[in-house]
Parts: C-alpha cells; structure tokens; sequence
C-alpha cells in the first residue's frame, strides 16, 4: 500500500547549504531500508519535499520530520494513495533549481519563482512531474 506526500518548509537560519547537505545524507542512510524515495527541493527561502513509500514508513518518516528542529512553518500540501511511484529511482532526488527553466515555473507559478505554499497541492505535484518529465531532478544516491 503506497502513498505519496508532499509538503512545504522554511529553513532556520541561514547556513541552508550545509543543512541540504545534511538532509541528503540522512535520506542516504535511512531512505533505502525504510523503501522511500522521493525529491527535496530548496528554493531560497523554501524546502518542497515530496515522499513515497508504504503508508507507516512515509507517516513515520513525515512526523519525524515535523519535529526536526531545522525548519519551520511544516505544511501538508498534498497526500495520496498511488498505485506506482513516480520517483522510484531516487533514495532522494534533489532538485537543480539552476537548470529550471523559467518557463516551467511560469507554467505554474504567478512569478517565475518556486513558492510551493502559494500553490495548490495538485498544481505543485504538477510542477514536480514537469521538472521530473525535463530531467530538472538530479539523482543522489
Ligand atoms: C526538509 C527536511 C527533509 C528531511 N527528509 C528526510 C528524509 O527524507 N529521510 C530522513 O531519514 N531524514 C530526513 N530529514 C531528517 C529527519 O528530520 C531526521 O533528522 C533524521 O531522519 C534523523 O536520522 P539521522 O540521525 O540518521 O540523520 C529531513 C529533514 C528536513 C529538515
């Protein structure tokens, strides 16, 4: 039984780089053995997350998530049951926001600028499988 889960957050503080860094290697260690995958992106000044996996694992992993102390202002964009994962072949997939081409953003966004909490969840899910669709996402395994 699948689900997928997308949210929004703000990082604390202003050494993001370093946090990236750190988050990526908490889904190298632990997103294989608990089947998730998914794609994080940043986008000064927002985190946009998305998680697939069984329901326990990705509602485990999300609450765990909503504790850590590094980012704030957690919100639920968009949750499903799937019949298939998107993002299969990422233990985590990073977005390149330098490679987004601008028209893509515009495609979905009032400004050519990624703010995840001013779009809908379908319309957000709907950027993600377009960035997804043009190789915007870089795996990191
Ligand atoms: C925006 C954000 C996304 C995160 N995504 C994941 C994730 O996909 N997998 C994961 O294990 N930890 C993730 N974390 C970290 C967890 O909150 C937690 O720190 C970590 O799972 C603890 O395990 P560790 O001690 O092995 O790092 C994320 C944290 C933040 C702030």
């Amino acid at each position: 039984m699948l689900v997928r889960l997308l949210y929004a957050s703000f990082p604390v503080g202003s050494s993001t780089a370093g946090l990236v860094e750190s988050i990526l290697a908490s889904c190298r260690t632990n997103n294989p053995s608990l089947g998730i995958t998914g794609v994080l992106c940043y986008s000064e000044p927002s985190f946009m997350q998305v998680l697939e996996g069984g329901r326990a694992a990705v509602n485990t992993l999300y609450g765990q998530i909503l504790r850590d102390q590094r980012h704030q202002d957690v919100t639920l964009l968009h949750y499903e049951e799937i019949t298939e994962r998107w993002f299969g072949g990422w233990t985590m997939g990073h977005v390149n926001l330098e490679r987004i081409n601008p028209s893509v953003l515009l495609k979905y966004c009032e400004l050519p600028e990624l703010r995840p909490t001013a779009m809908s969840g379908a319309t957000a899910m709907a950027l993600l499988n377009d960035l997804f669709a043009s190789a915007s996402i870089v795996g990191r395994t």
